[in-house]
């Protein structure tokens, strides 16, 4: 197999290990990496006052990580601004959201191309070039008029919006166009690629050709839906390590013989969390009996605090609980435990593993990996039920999950109930059903997958 060389705004040091504490695309990205080797390439996460083009090396588990550092001026127009505060928003149907301003497209731009010119000389013949996510969509089409030849493929982690949504951005069909530059460009699910078709036939003048090649003009690109998944294999070796063992038994110790029910998130308006506290406070509501019986465990560690609207969502979440909690909290129990700080994943591994429900509801989400890791962690003889968005992309894959839709108070009340009274045996069966699809459609399936499509390109 050719070399793979990997490009992604957010990089992680390979460490062979799960100890750490990361989002779940760089997690992804470093088990796609491992198996064969390769070079990934990316932002450090540092700022520098002046941009150098400087890369810096690590070497690990036959990864090569080479990161350059930005200046202020890109951080906030490149990374706080058009991927955060213009494409994030838009791209999870939050036009509201949305801001349009033109030296965020600018900087954008810029920094793609300080990218391109900075990853150009890592490029070796007969290498494969993967690029990640929103924050790069142009940068194939840099690298092709830097003279790059080798197979190129985009994948995009987070949904395509549909169409009348995407024509509100200005220059939205350039930069669509901008993805004719890759051989191959790939989406977790079908709804996400149809809105994509949707856009490149009807917007841009493409035409739909046989095994998803649209063609535009004299260039063709193939676009598949492709779902990523875990590293099961090692996530469930995770859950039955020293610390997931250590989590899950603090964890069952301080329930004290309640149900636990847990949400693990980014601190992220996509999340639905504003939504999962009002289903829950409904469940509350409705049913006084069960009320000390449970708690809700909502970990989310903080993100992206430089944008005001993930400030505002914090302060508004901080608000909720607090109003939660003092309208229903007794001496010996408080209904939601909220908590603004991240975990190494095998930690949480021991937590999922303690909680007879995961409550995964965001209100649009390109994938969903968390969805996954509860399932993953769960035991066989006595699993937990997976309660999931059907705005998430997992909800294609995972359909024995209890799926609801989070918008509805009632509709999540009621998934609650029914979760925390299910039987065993129907427990058992869902499970199975969702970790078959996990076992098999890993994060290895996604990578081979993909590159077959490359391959074939
Ligand atoms: C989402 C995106 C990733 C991103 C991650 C964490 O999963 O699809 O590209 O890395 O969120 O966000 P951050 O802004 O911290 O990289």
């Amino acid at each position: 197999m050719s070399r793979l060389v990997v490009i992604s705004n957010r990089v992680a040091a390979p460490t062979g290990s799960h100890s750490g504490a990361q989002g779940g695309l760089a997690v992804a990205l470093q088990a796609a990496l491992l198996e064969h080797g390769g070079v990934w390439f990316g932002w450090s996460g540092e700022r520098t006052d002046e941009y150098t083009g400087e890369i810096n090396y690590t070497e690990g588990f036959g990864v090569t990580t080479a990161t350059i550092d930005l200046e202020d001026q890109d951080i906030e127009e490149y990374y706080d601004g058009y991927a955060n505060r213009t494409l994030w928003p838009l791209f999870h149907y939050r036009i509201d959201l949305a801001e349009y301003e033109r030296g965020f497209a600018d900087g954008y731009q810029r920094t793609n191309e300080r990218f391109a010119d900075s990853v150009r000389p890592l490029i070796g013949e007969g290498d494969a070039v993967w690029i990640q996510d929103y924050h790069m969509i142009p940068l194939g089409q840099e690298l092709r008029k830097r003279g790059v030849k080798n197979r190129m493929g985009f994948f995009l982690h987070i949904p395509w919006p549909p169409r009348r949504l995407l024509s509100t951005l200005p220059h939205a069909a350039e930069l669509a166009t901008t993805l004719f530059a890759y051989d191959v460009v790939g989406f977790h699910t079908r709804e996400w690629l149809e809105s994509f078709q949707d856009f490149a036939t009807k917007e841009l003048g493409a035409t739909l050709g046989e095994g998803g090649v649209l063609t535009l003009g004299d260039r063709t690109v193939t676009a598949i839906a492709c779902p990523i998944g875990i590293d099961t294999t090692e996530f469930v070796e995770a859950s039955r390590g020293v610390n997931a063992r250590l989590a899950y038994r603090r964890m069952r110790d301080s329930a004290d013989g309640r149900d636990m029910i847990v949400g693990v998130d980014r601190l992220d308006y996509s999340k639905g969390l504003e939504e999962r506290f009002l289903g829950y406070e409904r469940f509350l509501e409705e049913h006084p009996d069960q009320r000390k019986e449970v708690f809700l465990l909502q970990i989310a560690p903080p993100s992206r605090a430089s944008v005001e609207s993930y400030r505002k969502i914090r302060s508004t979440l901080d608000a909720m609980s607090g109003r939660i909690n003092g309208a229903f909290a007794d001496t010996d129990w408080v209904p939601i435990r909220y908590v603004n700080q991240g975990y190494p994943r095998d930690v949480l591994a021991g937590i999922y593993r303690a909680a007879k429900i995961g409550l995964v509801t965001p209100l649009r989400d390109g994938m969903n990996l968390v969805a996954k890791e509860y399932v993953a962690a769960q035991d066989p003889e006595d699993p937990g039920v997976l309660i999931l968005s059907r705005f998430a992309g997992a909800a294609e894959q995972l359909t024995q999950a209890v799926l609801i839709n989070p918008y509805s108070a009632e509709e999540m009340a009621d998934a609650i109930s029914m979760a925390l009274a299910m039987p065993k045996a129907e427990r058992i069966e869902r499970w199975r059903a969702l970790m078959d699809n996990i076992e098999q459609e890993d994060v290895l399936w996604w990578r081979d997958r993909f590159a077959a499509a490359l391959m074939a390109a």
